[in-house]
């Protein structure tokens, strides 16, 4: 009759060898590695932590969040809520009704620390025309409040929080890099941004009738920021 007990180290010549576990290889995705822990805030449907996740073949180094409900991501989005399962089977943790404007307060946040902080495309919705004086000061209101609570959560040695922002009209009017250096942020580097390098991710509008849909990238940029040190 077979045994059923497994023959690695079965020779006794071996006995005395330690089991050696072997670590997952690094993996890179652009800026993020498979051993940075980062936190994604203002997720529309998810596909770009999924995107990170399949890069690097893990996702238990990723924390996703969005302001929306878990109920809110299946209506407005058509893969919303496939995205998050396949995440959550890739061992992410999805964290739902996080604001990047407080989140540094969040019972289980505020417990953590991360080497990347990532909101791409920071916006508040369109309640306003998006050129319009309004507008500006809600989107300005948005990427100040993430930038101060992001700099709490930040990991202190090598951390970068990276903000991914349309160049140009209106949205050079929302003086990010001022807005960061004002908070003890130091800008690292600005990388143009593109889609193509994370595959089947869906930048999402995100508000409205036209959730689900995409905007136009066009000329867009990568600010990455760090703690000033001092
Ligand atoms: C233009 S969409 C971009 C969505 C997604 N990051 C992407 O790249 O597809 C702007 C995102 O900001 C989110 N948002 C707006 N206000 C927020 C807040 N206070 N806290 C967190 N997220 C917020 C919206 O829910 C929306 O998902």
């Amino acid at each position: 009759m077979g045994t059923l007990e497994p023959t690695l180290h079965s020779d006794s010549d071996e006995e005395d060898e330690d089991f050696v576990v072997e670590e997952a290889s690094e993996k890179w995705k652009n800026h993020y590695s498979s051993n940075h822990r980062i936190l994604l805030v203002g997720e529309g449907d998810f596909s770009f932590s999924l995107s990170l996740a399949k890069a690097f073949g893990t996702a238990h180094n990723l924390v996703a969040t969005s302001l929306d409900s878990q109920e809110n991501i299946g209506k407005k989005y058509s893969n919303g809520m496939s995205n998050v399962r396949e995440l959550e089977e890739r061992g992410c943790l999805v964290l739902y009704g996080v604001d990047a404007k407080e989140m540094c307060q969040h019972f289980f946040l505020r417990t953590q620390r991360f080497d990347r902080i990532v909101y791409n495309f920071p916006h508040v919705g369109f309640l306003f025309p998006e050129t319009s004086h309004c507008q500006i000061q809600l989107n300005k209101r948005l990427v100040k409040g993430f930038l101060a609570n992001a700099k709490v959560l930040l990991r202190r040695e090598g951390g970068e929080i990276h903000v991914t922002h349309k160049e140009g009209d209106p949205y050079n009017k929302w003086d990010l890099v001022q807005k960061a250096e004002k908070r003890g942020l130091v800008l690292v580097q600005v990388v143009p941004f593109f889609k193509d390098d994370y595959p089947g991710y869906e930048n999402k509008r995100a508000h409205g009738k036209l959730s689900d849909a995409s905007f136009i990238i066009g000329d867009s940029s990568t600010y990455k920021f760090k703690l000033k040190t001092k």
